[in-house]
């Protein structure tokens, strides 16, 4: 079965930030990083594609040090925070896993997409 999740209000996430959102779709938890970039809201499954590892270093930490891309803390590889696509590191060329976003009555909703 494929989820849906509230997360949060949008205007919570701020631009070099993240939020960090769990929900359950494909029969397994699904944990989720919501960052803002360029006034535009993504989300992520937090699963880097190298090892299957959590990107982030401690929870919520997913940026690197000047908040332009998304780092992953096992290995290095860094991620644009737009289309996900690995820029640097063992998995270049491979991408995060995107999920839908919509802004709902000024909510942020994620869906497998
Ligand atoms: S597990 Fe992420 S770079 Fe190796």
């Amino acid at each position: 079965m494929v989820g849906s999740l509230t997360v949060c209000a949008a205007d919570e996430v701020a631009e070099g930030h993240a939020v960090m959102a769990t929900t359950t779709a494909f029969g397994e938890d699904q944990p989720l990083i919501i960052v803002k970039w360029h006034g535009t809201i993504r989300a992520f499954r937090n699963w880097c594609p190298h090892m299957g590892t959590p990107l982030d270093w401690e929870p919520g930490k997913v940026w690197n040090y000047d908040r332009t891309q998304l780092m992953c803390a096992t290995h290095g590889a860094v991620f644009e925070p737009d289309t996900g696509l690995c820029t640097r590191g063992p998995c270049r060329g491979q991408r995060l896993h995107g999920w839908q976003v919509d802004i709902v009555d000024g909510m942020i909703v994620v869906a497998a997409g």
